[in-house]
C-alpha cells in the first residue's frame, strides 16, 4: 500500500515536472497565434485531406523560393501567418492536421483553401469554418489535459485567434462561364456570411478567446483570375461588382465587430483594411519595390490568370513562370507573393491607425 502511494505520489510530480517543462519554462505572459479561415492563410491542411488539386498546393512551382519544396502554401514562400508567427517571436506554425505535433503550445493553424464562411462553399473539398473552429475547441480541451485547467484557460484568453474569410463565399456565387455575379444587391448573402462569421467568434468566445485579428476581403476584382475569367481570357478591366460585394462586407464586419466589443465582455479586436492595402500595392508598386501587379508570376493566359500554376500534362508543364518574382504581388492566379505576404504581415502586427485598428496585432497580444 505505501509503496503503491508512493508510486502515485512519485508518477504525480514526474507529471508536475513534465507540465513545467512545458509551461513554466516558456516566456511569462506566453500567448499563442492560431490561424483560421482560407487559402491565403492555409499552410498545408489541404495537403491532408481529400480534395482536387485546385484547392491544394502541395505541387511544384508552389513553396520553392523559401521552403524549397511545395508545402501546400499557396505562395512561392511564406504566407502572411507565416511572417506574423515570426514578428510575434513564434516558431512556424504547424498544419493542425499534419500528423506528429500535438503541443500546439505557440499555437496552429486551421485554415483550409477555397473555404469560406458558409458551409455550403466548396462542400466537401475544405474544412468548412466550423469544423476548424471545432478543431480549435479539441486544441482547448487537450491544453486541458494536459496543462491544467487554470493554464489552459489562461493560454486561450491570452491567445490571438487570425481569420481571413469571406473572398470564397462570394467566389462561389460567380457564375462559371461568365465570371460574372447573378443579378441583385446580395445584401442577404453577405448577412449570412456575416452571421456565420459571427457565430465563429462567439463560439471561441464562449470557451474563453478574447483577441480576435482580421483582414477584411482584399478587391477581388482585380486578382488575375478574376480578370481573366471576366474578360473572356483576354486583357481588361477589374472586376468591379465583386469588389462592390467585398466593400459591403468589409462595412458590415467592421460594424459586426464594433457591435461585439460592447456586448462581449474583454472582447478584443485587430483589423487590417486588406481592402486597402491591397489598393495601395496596384496603385503605387514602385513604393513597396514591386514592379507587377494586375499579373501572377505563374499561370497561363491573360494576367497568368487561367488557374493553371504547377498543372502537366503527359510530363510537360502547362504554366509559365516569371524569372523576378519579388517583384510581383500575386504569384498565382490569387494569391500574393512571399514579398507581398511581408508587407502586408507588417501591416497587420504593426499598422498605424489608418490601415490597422483600433488596436495592431502587436498591441493586442499585450494587452
Ligand atoms: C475522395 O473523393 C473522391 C471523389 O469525390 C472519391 O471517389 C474517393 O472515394 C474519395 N476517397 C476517399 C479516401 O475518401
Ligand atoms: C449561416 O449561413 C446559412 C447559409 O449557409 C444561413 O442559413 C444561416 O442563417 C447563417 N447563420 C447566421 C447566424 O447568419
Ligand atoms: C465574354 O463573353 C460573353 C459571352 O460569351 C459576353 O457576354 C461578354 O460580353 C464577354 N465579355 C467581354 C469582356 O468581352
Ligand atoms: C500610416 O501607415 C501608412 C501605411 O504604411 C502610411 O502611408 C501613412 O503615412 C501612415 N500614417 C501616419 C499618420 O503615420
Amino acid at each position: 500500500m505505501a509503496s503503491l502511494i508512493y508510486l502515485l505520489v512519485f508518477t504525480l510530480i514526474q507529471m508536475t515536472q513534465i507540465e513545467c517543462s512545458m509551461v513554466n519554462c516558456l516566456p511569462k505572459n506566453h500567448a499563442a497565434l492560431f490561424i483560421l479561415g482560407d487559402s491565403l492563410f492555409d499552410n498545408g491542411n489541404n495537403n491532408y485531406i481529400n480534395t482536387t488539386m485546385d484547392y491544394q498546393a502541395n505541387y511544384p512551382p508552389f513553396g520553392e523560393t523559401f521552403f524549397k519544396y511545395p508545402s501546400g502554401r499557396f505562395s512561392d514562400g511564406r504566407m502572411i501567418p507565416d511572417v506574423v508567427a515570426e514578428l510575434a517571436q513564434l516558431p512556424l506554425l504547424p498544419p493542425y492536421l499534419h500528423p506528429g505535433h500535438p503541443q500546439h503550445i505557440y499555437g496552429v493553424n486551421f485554415a483550409s483553401g477555397g473555404s469560406g464562411a458558409l458551409r455550403e462553399t466548396a462542400l466537401g473539398f475544405v474544412i468548412d469554418l466550423k469544423t476548424q473552429v471545432s478543431y480549435l475547441r479539441n486544441v482547448k480541451n487537450n491544453f486541458r489535459q494536459r496543462l491544467g485547467v487554470a493554464e489552459a484557460e489562461e493560454l486561450v484568453s491570452k491567445s490571438v485567434y487570425l481569420f481571413s474569410v469571406g473572398a470564397n463565399d462570394y467566389g462561389a456565387i460567380l457564375d462559371l462561364n461568365t465570371g460574372l455575379l447573378p443579378p441583385g444587391d446580395h445584401k442577404n448573402y453577405v448577412d449570412n456570411v456575416i452571421g456565420n462569421i459571427t457565430e465563429a467568434i462567439k463560439e471561441i468566445y464562449n470557451f474563453g478567446g478574447k483577441k480576435f485579428g482580421f483582414v477584411n476581403v482584399p478587391g477581388i476584382g482585380c486578382s488575375p483570375g478574376i480578370r481573366w475569367a471576366v474578360n473572356n481570357g483576354s486583357t481588361g478591366p477589374c472586376y468591379e461588382g465583386i469588389s462592390a460585394i467585398a466593400r459591403l462586407h468589409n462595412s458590415e464586419l467592421t460594424k459586426m465587430l464594433q457591435k461585439l466589443e460592447k456586448q462581449l465582455r474583454g472582447f478584443k479586436y485587430s483589423i487590417t483594411d486588406f481592402y486597402s492595402a491591397f489598393a495601395q500595392l496596384i496603385t503605387y508598386p514602385s513604393r513597396y519595390g514591386l514592379k507587377e501587379v494586375s499579373g501572377g508570376c505563374c499561370g497561363g493566359g491573360a494576367y497568368k490568370g487561367d488557374g493553371s500554376c504547377g498543372m502537366m500534362k503527359n510530363g510537360k508543364k502547362e504554366y509559365e513562370l516569371c524569372d523576378n518574382v519579388n517583384e510581383y504581388l500575386f504569384f498565382d492566379s490569387h494569391h500574393p507573393t512571399d514579398r507581398a505576404s511581408q508587407i502586408f504581415a507588417e501591416l497587420i502586427w504593426n499598422g498605424n491607425l489608418t490601415v490597422t485598428k483600433p488596436y495592431n496585432l502587436k498591441q493586442l497580444f499585450q494587452l
